[in-house]
């Protein structure tokens, strides 16, 4: 699908690093953008660099995604791009023992839950919301496209480490759910892609200290640094404006397979 000049988008966690960057790219092409996110201060920040709007979404509650919807479709028209960056992570051992005391403890239900909830089912209920307001649009012209889908896993769907029991079975989620959604949507000429990022330089990274992040980009077969949070949103493009592109989960890792720590 071409990203012509005023295509509706939305980009979820657009706030901030890998969705920003995606805003950021879809606002050079053309297009407005409105971005869901939690974060006000950074979501109207680049709202107001692009030229877009920012809606103030939790992607956990439906109300919140109603509404950003409704607020979006005022202002741009029915979208016909979604990017789902909106996204968190913990690291906790499943069961664990304490050096000090030798007490035990295991992962809190409640935290495992909380990571599903924005990561697996935060991302369903914006696709499932966008998906039927695209089912409005007509096909555009060409191959029938009504619009385009894309994810955000991370490469922890399928190497994940120590702790990420909880972010690694969300994203894998994600993982598993493109290809049945893909064949959902596939008759209302939407297609849905997934990437699985490796270890990108957003302000989640940018707050480790530099031989962390310097040991971080020497794990990388090549090239030996971090990914870059423009390259994620060259691929997002690549994907929307593909027409064969569509059911793929794609890793963006610099060759990197995680080891267990
Ligand atoms: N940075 C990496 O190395 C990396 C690697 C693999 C996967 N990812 C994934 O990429 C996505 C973007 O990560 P990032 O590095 O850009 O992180 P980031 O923290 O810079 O941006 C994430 C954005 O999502 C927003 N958000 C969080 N919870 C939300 C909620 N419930 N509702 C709405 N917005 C919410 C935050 O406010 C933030 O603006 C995440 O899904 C993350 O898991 C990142």
């Amino acid at each position: 699908m071409e990203i012509s000049a005023n295509t509706p988008a939305v980009v979820t966690g657009g706030a901030s690093g890998l969705g920003a960057a995606t805003a950021r790219a879809l606002a050079a092409k053309g297009a407005k953008v409105a971005i869901f996110d939690m974060n006000e201060d950074k979501g109207n920040a680049v709202a107001a660099e692009i030229g877009g709007v920012f809606c103030k979404v939790n992607v956990t509650s439906d109300a919140d995604v109603d509404a950003g919807f409704a607020k979006a479709r005022e202002a741009h028209g029915q979208e016909r791009i979604l990017v789902n960056c909106a996204g968190i992570g913990n690291a906790i051992k499943t069961a664990s023992r304490s050096k000090e005391d030798g007490s035990i403890k295991h992962f809190p239900i409640s935290a495992f839950d909380f990571v599903i909830q924005v990561n697996l089912i935060g991302t369903f209920r914006c696709i499932a919301k966008s998906a039927a307001g695209m089912l409005t649009l007509d096909p555009l012209s060409g191959e029938g496209d009504r619009g385009v889908i894309i994810n955000t896993a991370s490469v922890a769907a399928e190497d994940g480490q120590m702790g990420q029991a909880a972010y690694s079975a969300s994203k894998a989620g994600v993982v598993g759910m493109t290809l049945p959604i893909a064949r959902d949507l596939a008759s209302e000429g939407i297609r849905v892609n997934t990437i699985l990022p490796g270890i990108f330089d957003t302000p989640l990274l940018a707050a480790a200290p530099q031989n962390v992040r310097d040991a971080l980009a020497a794990s990388v077969p090549f090239p030996k640094r971090l990914g870059m949070p423009e390259e994620y949103a060259k691929l997002a493009l690549c994907m929307i404006e593909t027409g064969y592109f569509n059911g793929e989960d794609v890793r963006l890792d610099g060759a990197i397979r995680m080891a267990p720590r």
